[in-house]
């Protein structure tokens, strides 16, 4: 397969929160195609649009129960085809969310199923006769037991990774495995570029079914222990990329967790299952298994953890590099220290996880800055996850208001506010009532704004793409290796690009204080800078907070 997009630059869309033409409070397809212009403009080649399929909305759309037509509130399935003949016509590529670990539990297949788990429909998930006791005692994602009864059919019970309403598909079954390429063929017919790929790692079972240590007292087990001892996922993800991607060359990007180190040229080698895969080192870093653990990141373990990424990648393949999804409260309030967040510390941490080796992936209202929000109550969470996050830090015996704080601040939920247009009413998202709340800061933080505004985040995002994409420098930050540089100095983030006969620093002073450096070499000249000026004497360089740059080294 060629590999088109590896000079590219990816957006995520999560369309409920990203523009209204309407006014029914809710994101919709139309809305999307008003603002192709924006995304070309910003420099978008592909974007990722998470799920638009029918779904009954537990999991924000993850939950499908048709994958071949569109939710009403999104549009339909002809606003698809205008929207994938407006990205053509502008040279961009579209690619979808493929959430097939699940479906919903509205999915015919499963409602049949529960009619009869005898029947055919039966064999497309995990139904198990309750008689012969629970299988497992595997806690899933977003808590409580991955077996419950099967709806109407109490004789039985059905697994779900997820929630409970979203029925885990049996991928075993041969049958199952030729609906689903079937369906992938038909949107790669449509002219979809590829795939985003949901939690493709849960769709191999550790089987037979069986229990693992405890390790909370609700005497369950964590699902990651399923993923980790499974073995042979790779028969699934070969066979499916054979009997759909490879066809139209299409590109994807997998949610891949806990993949085996020795496997991961089989992911995003030269002939991987995947073209790439997202990197969640940084999305890890101080998580546990319950929220009221988990640390603050400073930028020592941020430095770590992409250095270590890059270096773990270095002769596989190439990585999708993010700061924030829909899943993650935004970046920008996770790897700044708080009190240093500022225009100048988001621009340093933009340019330091672009330039990065691999495929720069942005998420919508990541390009303005936007941060996290200041929820106050829990009847603002819409999440599910939140929401059962917040349950288990009560019974763990945290008052409620300590509980809602380690909820909501590491809730997806702030990464799902709507997109912050404009300083008018709704922030320009919508002209009726939107479906969820905006956050209080786009006063400040918008799009308008700072596209009227040289020194804005917006129009940093523009400049890092421009360059990135600059044919000029392609052998440098398209094909360039990663080699760092002052690695054990603190609150200094740096690291060579290295091109054809020259290579570019990039350099990033992490932290509120000034800090001066001696270069090993005197620099050519600076190609990107997050502040106006530039102390440059020879090699001796002085960088004030979070001033970055990138330097061309020729030799
Ligand atoms: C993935 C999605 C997440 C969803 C889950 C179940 O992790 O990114 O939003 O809740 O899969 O589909
Ligand atoms: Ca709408």
């Amino acid at each position: 397969m060629s590999q088109w997009w590896k000079d590219k630059i990816i957006y995520q869309i999560w369309p409920k929160s990203f523009n209204d033409s309407n006014g029914d409070g809710i994101g919709d397809i139309q809305g999307i195609v008003e603002r192709l212009d924006y995304l070309k403009e910003l420099g978008v080649d592909i974007i990722w649009l998470s799920p638009v399929y029918a779904s009954p909305f537990v999991d924000q759309g993850y939950d499908i129960s048709d994958y071949q037509s569109i939710h009403p509130a999104f549009g339909t399935i002809q606003d698809m085809d205008y929207l994938l003949r407006e990205m053509e016509r502008r040279d961009m590529y579209l690619i979808m969310d493929l959430v097939v670990n699940h479906c919903s539990d509205e999915h015919i297949w499963f409602k049949k199923a529960c009619q009869n788990p005898l029947s055919v429909y039966g064999k497309y998930f995990y139904i198990v006769p309750k008689k012969d006791g629970i299988p497992s005692n595997v806690r899933g994602y977003f808590g409580g037991s991955v077996w419950d009864e099967l709806p109407g059919n109490p004789d039985y019970l059905y697994y779900h990774s997820f929630h409970k309403r979203q029925p885990d598909l049996n991928w075993e079954n041969p049958f199952l495995r030729k609906e689903i390429y079937y369906m992938i063929d038909w949107w790669l017919k449509r002219g979809v570029a590829g795939f985003r790929i949901d939690a493709i790692m849960n769709i191999k079972k550790d089987l037979p079914f069986h229990n693992y240590e405890a390790d909370r007292e609700d005497g369950m087990a964590s699902i990651v222990n399923v993923v980790q001892a499974s073995e042979g996922i790779g028969e699934f993800l070969a066979e499916m990329k054979k009997e759909t991607f490879e066809k139209y060359d299409a590109f994807t990007v997998g949610e891949v967790f806990h993949e085996k180190e020795s496997e991961l040229g089989d992911f995003i080698g030269t002939d991987g299952y995947f073209s790439t895969m997202f990197d969640f080192g940084p999305e890890l870093i101080g998580k546990a298994d319950v929220c009221y653990e988990y640390t603050e990141v400073t930028p020592k373990d941020y430095k770590k953890t992409i250095f270590a990424s890059q270096k773990r990648m270095e002769s596989i393949g190439l990585l999708a590099n993010i700061i924030e999804n829909h899943d993650e409260m935004r970046g920008v309030s996770r790897y700044i220290p708080e009190g240093d967040l500022c225009d100048t510390s988001k621009k340093a941490l933009a340019a330091v996880y672009f330039f990065l080796k691999g495929i720069p992936v942005i998420y919508q209202g990541q390009e303005i800055g936007m941060e996290n929000c200041p929820f106050q109550d829990l009847s603002e969470i819409e999440d599910v996850s939140t929401i059962n996050d917040y349950e288990v830090a009560l019974e763990a015996g945290l008052s409620e208001e300590e509980a809602f704080r380690c909820a909501a601040r590491y809730s997806r939920d702030n990464a799902r506010t709507p997109m912050q247009w404009s300083d008018d009413i709704n922030a320009g998202f919508t002209s009726g009532s939107p479906w969820f709340g905006i956050n209080p800061d786009y006063k400040q933080i918008n799009a308008r704004e700072q596209l009227a505004d040289e020194h804005s985040v917006l129009q940093f995002y523009q400049k890092m793409i421009q360059l990135r994409k600059d044919p000029d420098y392609e052998d440098i930050f398209v094909e360039g290796k990663f080699e760092p540089l002052y690695e054990d100095v603190d609150n200094v983030i740096a690291y060579y690009r290295i091109g054809e006969g020259r290579r570019v620093l990039l350099l990033s002073n992490y932290q509120r204080k000034e800090r001066e450096l001696v270069l090993p070499v005197k620099p050519e000249c600076i190609l990107l800078n997050n502040m106006d000026h530039i102390t440059l004497d020879g090699n001796r360089i002085r960088l004030e907070g979070y001033q970055t740059v990138i330097l061309l080294e020729t030799n």
